[in-house]
C-alpha cells in the first residue's frame, strides 16, 4: 500500500495541520506493508508566496518541524517536491485530458475568485492538475489529508479515469483518507483553523506567543459554574485531541456539568501543548544545528521518489505518443 500526502510551506504549521494531516503522516510509517512519501509542495507554495529567500527557509523549516515531529527518514521517502521536476511534465500532460470545467469547480479557486484578482493566476487554476500528477506519479493508494482537501483528491481521480479512459489503463486510482473526528479543526474564532485566516496556535511557536494564541480562544460569557456544551467550547474540543481518551471524557463530563471555567480550560489547553510537543519542539533546536542533516534527508528521499516518477513518467510518455 502506498501512501503519499503533501503540505505547502506556506506558513509554520499549526494545530489543524498536525491534527488532520501530520499526527496521521507520522503514525503511518509504523503502518506494516506501507510505503509511505511525504513531501513539501514547494511547486504549489509559488501560488501565494513569491519571494525566493522566503520560501526557500520556509521549506527548510517545514523540513525540520516533520522531522522533529517523529518523521522517520529511514521509514518514508521524505523530500521537496521541486527535486522530483518529472511532476511538473506530468501535469502538463495531464492538462490536456482535464475538462475546464472540472477546475472552475474547485472550491478553492471558486474562493480565490470571489475575493477578487489578486491570486486569480493560471497556476491557482491549475492547482489542482499539478497536485492529481503528484498523486499519480507515485501510483499512490492512499492519501491522508483534512477535508479541505476532498475535492482534490476526487478531481485527482476524475483526471485519472479521463487518462485512462483515452490512454488506457495507466493510473490506480488513489482514496482520500480523512479522520473523521479531526477532518476540521476549528481555530481561535471557531472558523477552521488555517493560516490564511489568522486563527491558528501553531504547534513550535515561542511560548509566550502559544500563551497569546491560546488565550485568543473566543468563548461566550458562561460564567465558572455554569454548565457549557463540550460540542462547542473550542478549549475543549482541541484539548480532547492532546488527551487520553478517559482524561478527556472525565473533562468532557465535568465541563458539561459546570464548575470548570474557559480560563481554566486555556491555562490547561496551553500546559499540554507545551507538554505534548515538549520532545519535539527539543528536537526541532537540534535539528537546527544540523543543516547538513535536514538537507542530505531531503536529498535521499528525493532519489527514492524520482525512481517510481520516472518509472510512470516513462509509461505515459510512450502511451501519449512523446
Ligand atoms: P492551511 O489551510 O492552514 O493553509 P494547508 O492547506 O497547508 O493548511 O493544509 C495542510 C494539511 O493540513 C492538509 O492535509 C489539510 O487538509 C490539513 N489541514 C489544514 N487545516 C486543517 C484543519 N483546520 N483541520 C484539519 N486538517 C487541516
Ligand atoms: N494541496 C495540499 C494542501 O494545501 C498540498 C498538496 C500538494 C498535497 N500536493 C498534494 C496533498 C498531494 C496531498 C497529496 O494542503
Amino acid at each position: 500500500m502506498r501512501i503519499l500526502s503533501g503540505m505547502q510551506p506556506s506558513g509554520n504549521p499549526h494545530l489543524g495541520n498536525y491534527l488532520g494531516a501530520m499526527r496521521q503522516h507520522v503514525a503511518m510509517q509504523d503502518v506494516k506493508c506501507a510505503q509511505c512519501y511525504y513531501f513539501i509542495a514547494n511547486y504549489h507554495a509559488l501560488t501565494t508566496l513569491r519571494d525566493g529567500p522566503t520560501l526557500r527557509e520556509k521549506t527548510r523549516e517545514l523540513a525540520m518541524d516533520y522531522l522533529a515531529l517523529g518523521l522517520d527518514p529511514n521509514r518514508v521517502a521524505f523530500f521537496r517536491q521541486s527535486d522530483v521536476p518529472e511532476v511538473t511534465e506530468l501535469a502538463w500532460i495531464l492538462d490536456t485530458v482535464t475538462p475546464m470545467g472540472l477546475l472552475e469547480r474547485a472550491h478553492a479557486w471558486k474562493d480565490a475568485k470571489h475575493k477578487g484578482k489578486k491570486g486569480e493566476t493560471v497556476g491557482l487554476f491549475n492547482y489542482p492538475v499539478l497536485m492529481a500528477a503528484d498523486i499519480l506519479i507515485y501510483q499512490s493508494d492512499v492519501v491522508p489529508v483534512g477535508q479541505d482537501q476532498k475535492q482534490h483528491v476526487e478531481i485527482a481521480r476524475d483526471i485519472a479515469i479521463a487518462f485512462n479512459n483515452i490512454y488506457g489503463e495507466t493510473f490506480k486510482m488513489p482514496d482520500v483518507q480523512i479522520k473523521k473526528e479531526v477532518a476540521t479543526v476549528p481555530g481561535t474564532d471557531g472558523q477552521k483553523m488555517s493560516k490564511s485566516y489568522g486563527n491558528v496556535i501553531e504547534i513550535f511557536a515561542t511560548a509566550d506567543l502559544l500563551k497569546k494564541q491560546v488565550f485568543s480562544i473566543k468563548t461566550d460569557s458562561k460564567g465558572v459554574a455554569e454548565p457549557k456544551d463540550p460540542t462547542t467550547c473550542i478549549p475543549l474540543i482541541l484539548l480532547a485531541h492532546l488527551l487520553e481518551k478517559n482524561a478527556a471524557a472525565e473533562l468532557e463530563k465535568n465541563v458539561a456539568s459546570g464548575g470548570v471555567g474557559y480560563a481554566e480550560l486555556k491555562t490547561k489547553l496551553f500546559e499540554t501543548l507545551l507538554e505534548y510537543f515538549g520532545e519535539a519542539r527539543e528536537k526541532r533546536l537540534e535539528l537546527e544545528q544540523k543543516p547538513d542533516f535536514v538537507e542530505d534527508v531531503l536529498l535521499a528521499g528525493a532519489k527514492k521518489a524520482r525512481k517510481l516518477a520516472r518509472e510512470t513518467l516513462d509509461e505515459v510518455r510512450r502511451k501519449s505518443g512523446l
